[in-house]
């Protein structure tokens, strides 16, 4: 965290959420997911109920990161969803900060999902259109009711230029930055509650390669300061290799293969991550 950034203990949070926030004992894994079942309901008759996530185990501990590819479909974005609650798992148990998210009332609920954030492809879907960026990123302090309404505009514009947006980007509403600027936004907003997970689905896809490169050099560096953990899901394997310790392969709703990034990308043991990595262009990292 930088120096002079204020955090978010030294707001008041009016409903005493911060002095509340989800205690996990130590041994327990950031996010611990076991036996995920997601399956979305069939539509029309004699059809079945499709089966997205079929017995997904995995763990992430604080400050990791945790890659997932696959091929379209393979049931990424489903995951992603799933592990923070925001899609309701059809059976397994999701431990966020050594809460089951899947039996926790309501109210813990909302108190867990501060400590879990998201950022997408599409920065649009979180960005309100009519809100200016200032007010983008201070509205999770706002319904989360942290903070005087000076402090919170304070705090959005400290974390808009610790995403690197230009001082003068705090009045301009969304439709007005370039897709780069609006994830640093979507970004500085996903931080803003102090949250110990982000999970990023395909966070940099829609970006040309120089911006994609910038945005990926935040993440990282934000890692480094606030020992966040990602969920990164990409379908580019050589931006998952660029940030990620561990790797995830899925396919038709199963993790085929995972393990640490480099023996994975190096000694893919599994047929089908070998074709993924056969399709990637510029291959070094796997050994030929
Ligand atoms: N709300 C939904 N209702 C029904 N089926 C869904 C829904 N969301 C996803 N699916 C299906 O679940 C499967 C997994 O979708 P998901 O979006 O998780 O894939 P993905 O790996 O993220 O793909 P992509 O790389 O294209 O983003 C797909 O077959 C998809 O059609
Ligand atoms: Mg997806």
């Amino acid at each position: 965290m930088h120096r002079n950034e204020p955090t978010l203990s030294d707001l008041t949070s009016h409903t005493g959420e911060t002095r509340e926030r989800a205690k996990a004992h130590p041994d327990d894994p950031l996010l611990a997911v076991e036996d995920l079942v997601v399956e979305f309901p069939a539509r029309g008759t004699g059809r079945q109920a499709h089966r997205a996530i079929d017995g997904v185990s995995f763990q992430l501990d604080r400050a990791e990161s945790l890659g997932v590819v696959g091929e379209s479909g393979s049931g990424k974005t489903t995951l992603g969803r799933a592990a923070l609650g925001l899609i309701p798992a059809t059976r397994g148990r999701i431990r966020l900060c050594g809460h089951d998210i899947s039996k926790a009332p309501a109210s813990r609920l909302r108190h867990l999902r501060r400590s879990a954030q998201t950022v997408f492809q599409d920065p649009g879907g979180s960005l309100n259109p009519r809100m200016t960026v200032a007010a983008c990123v201070a509205e999770p302090l706002e319904i989360h009711r942290v903070g005087s309404r000076a402090e919170r505009r304070t705090r959005a514009l400290t974390l808009l230029e610790r995403c690197g947006m230009p001082a003068d980007a705090a009045v301009r509403y969304p439709h007005e930055l370039s897709g780069g600027q609006r994830q640093r936004v979507a970004i500085a907003r996903a931080i803003a509650l102090e949250p110990s997970l982000i999970v990023c689905d395909e966070p940099t896809s829609a970006l040309d390669v120089s911006v994609q490169a910038q945005i990926l050099n935040l993440l990282m560096d934000l890692q480094r300061e606030r020992g966040l953990a990602y969920l990164f899901i990409s379908h580019d394997i050589e931006v998952v290799a660029h940030l990620c310790t561990r790797i995830a392969v899925m396919r038709e709703g199963r993790i085929i293969e995972s393990g640490p990034t480099d023996n994975v990308l190096n000694s893919p043991t599994d047929p089908y991550t070998r074709e993924l990595l056969s399709a990637v262009p510029s291959r070094d990292f796997v050994s030929t």
